[in-house]
């Protein structure tokens, strides 16, 4: 059932762009407004939220670091994201007005399971956004809005992770919808950049052999460093939990701007780093990310930079160079992860390690 491939961890970062597609159909009424109906809360309840805290794990706990600059930009609602695992021991802050929503792939991570028991019991109410239907997590939540990757079997999450991605952003617009913020206007804007996301995977995924080769470049790394701003910083993140389970390497992903709180200190000669460029835009992102991105290489690092289409001004920072397509940058997640998950696949595979069965783990963690 791998079509072919070595891992179903290849095969599910080959069928992305589907996933994604799979996660968009049905939203939009022919009017253009977007529907959640499966959602079961109705928009009298969303209206009244007044925070939200994002609850999960791992991969799913990064979906929500992005979704958190979504939804905060898009609906003006506050948001706390919080490993599930921490969540309930720190007597949290929650009511009738504040919405939990507890992203899991498996639908059955014990941590996520406690935290919404507790949340609950706190008269919350919890939305999952899950993957399994049927599974502990969405039977145990008020609401659920499930994600369409279809069975996700390696143990590192791909498809799993862009799907979750999709629901979130879908999730935001649809509470910027139903309060009528200011970016109601942009819906049918960012909706029309969604739907436009399979062909830009499709595209990234064109890298693959370009990606294949630096991996099998830097094999004998023992340590990899990852960078990123804005919703670039969780990818840096995923990207060094990828690295981490499966090639079994020190990795570790920065915010950029921290560099110099202390990690530049680690940067040595040919220390990979790799840096996820935000597009040029209005702030100041980009020019902040080019001037890390100098520092590093200042000290001796490698750099190998994702960076859109037509970025010119990052070539001579970079020691290789891979390009995105230009997209907005709350929504470039959704294409700087794949490098990273291809990354990660070929240099376990280069170091002769299992990529579906990485030591030590399993697919769905039940217990605490
Ligand atoms: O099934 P879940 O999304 O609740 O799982 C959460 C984490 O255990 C999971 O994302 C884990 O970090 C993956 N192995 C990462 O690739």
């Amino acid at each position: 059932e791998k079509d072919g491939h070595d891992w179903f961890m290849r095969k599910e970062i080959l069928e992305q762009p589907r996933a994604v597609a799979d996660s968009l159909i049905g939203r939009r009424t022919p009017s253009g407004q977007l529907q959640l109906d499966e959602m079961r809360l109705a928009d009298e309840e969303l209206r009244d939220v007044d925070k939200i805290i994002i609850i999960a794990c791992g991969t799913s706990f990064y979906a929500g670091m992005v979704a958190k600059y979504a939804i905060e930009h898009w609906t003006r609602t506050p948001v706390e994201v919080e490993l599930a695992s921490e969540f309930r021991y720190r007597d949290p802050i929650i009511d009738a007005t504040t919405l939990i929503v507890a992203i899991s792939q498996s639908g059955e991570t014990a941590d996520t399971l406690q935290a919404i028991r507790h949340a609950r019991s706190q008269r919350a109410k919890v939305l999952a956004i899950c993957n399994t239907n049927g599974s502990s997590i969405p039977r145990e939540s008020d609401a659920v809005i499930y994600t369409h990757a279809g069975p996700e079997i390696g143990v590192a999450s791909t498809k799993g992770f862009l799907t979750q991605l999709v629901a979130c952003y879908l999730l935001a617009l649809y509470i910027a919808q139903v309060k009528g913020t200011r970016f109601g206007d942009e819906i049918d804007e960012i909706m029309r950049h969604l739907e436009a996301m399979p062909d830009h995977i499709e595209t990234v995924l064109g890298t693959a052999e370009q990606v294949y080769g630096l991996a099998a470049e830097h094999a004998s790394t023992r340590s990899v460093l990852f960078l990123g701003r804005h919703a670039g910083y969780p990818v840096a993140l995923e990207g060094a939990l990828k690295l981490k389970e499966l090639a079994y390497l020190h990795a570790e992903g920065f915010a950029a701007g921290e560099l110099k709180h202390g990690p530049i200190a680690l940067v040595e000669d040919g220390l990979p780093v790799l840096c996820v460029v935000p597009p040029k835009g209005r702030d100041q992102l980009h020019g902040k990310m080019l001037s890390g991105i100098q520092e590093v290489r200042a000290r001796g690092a490698r750099t190998i930079c994702l960076a859109e289409e037509g970025d010119d001004s990052i070539e001579p920072y970079a020691d290789a160079l891979i390009r995105l397509p230009k997209v907005p940058v709350l929504l470039q997640p959704l294409v700087s992860i794949v490098p990273l998950q291809l990354f990660a696949c070929e240099l376990a595979t280069v170091l002769g390690h299992d990529v579906d069965q990485p030591r030590n783990l399993a697919k769905s963690v039940t217990v605490e």
